[in-house]
């Protein structure tokens, strides 16, 4: 299965997201494609912002070889489905789908309903990365274990 995370800059959460899952999925032996992405452009070709770096490295994931691309339409036609991290994210992926794209998008947290949180917050202005990675990780674990 090909998974795109999308969030807004693809600096913080999304590429957490990416290194989270490829973690818990080779743990799991599940076989999957992944990629994230940002619905902005301005951190193109650069990698994941240090302190996300940081806080994912005390926890075992390596970030640092992921480079920040931008979401586009053809993204809809790559992937098997697509991860928002939030609610804006959402409306943003889907200005760009193609009037024939049946892709499914679904919000990250929808995944861990018992977090009792529906968006993971941007750590870039919250500063709290290890709030951001711990949601990300009950969202990684319900996804895997959906479609395991
Ligand atoms: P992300 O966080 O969407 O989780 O990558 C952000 C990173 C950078 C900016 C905004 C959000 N920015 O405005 O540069």
């Amino acid at each position: 299965m090909r998974i795109l995370f999308v969030c807004l800059g693809n600096i913080c959460r999304s590429p957490a997201a990416e290194g989270v899952f490829r973690q818990l999925a080779a743990e799991a032996g599940a076989d999957v494609a992944l990629d994230s992405a940002g619905t902005a452009g301005w951190h193109v070709g650069k990698p994941p912002y240090g302190p996300m770096i940081a806080a994912a490295g005390e926890r075992g994931v390596d970030l640092s070889n992921l480079r920040a691309r931008q979401f586009r339409a053809d993204d809809f036609s790559r992937f098997d489905l697509i991860i928002g991290m939030d609610r804006a994210n959402m409306s943003d992926i889907e200005m760009l789908r193609p009037a024939d794209s049946k892709t499914p998008v679904r919000l990250f947290l929808d995944h861990a309903p018992e977090t009792g949180v529906a968006e993971v917050p941007d750590p870039y202005y919250t500063r709290d990365f290890d709030e951001a990675l711990d949601l990300i990780e009950a969202a990684a674990r319900g996804l895997l274990a959906q479609i395991v």
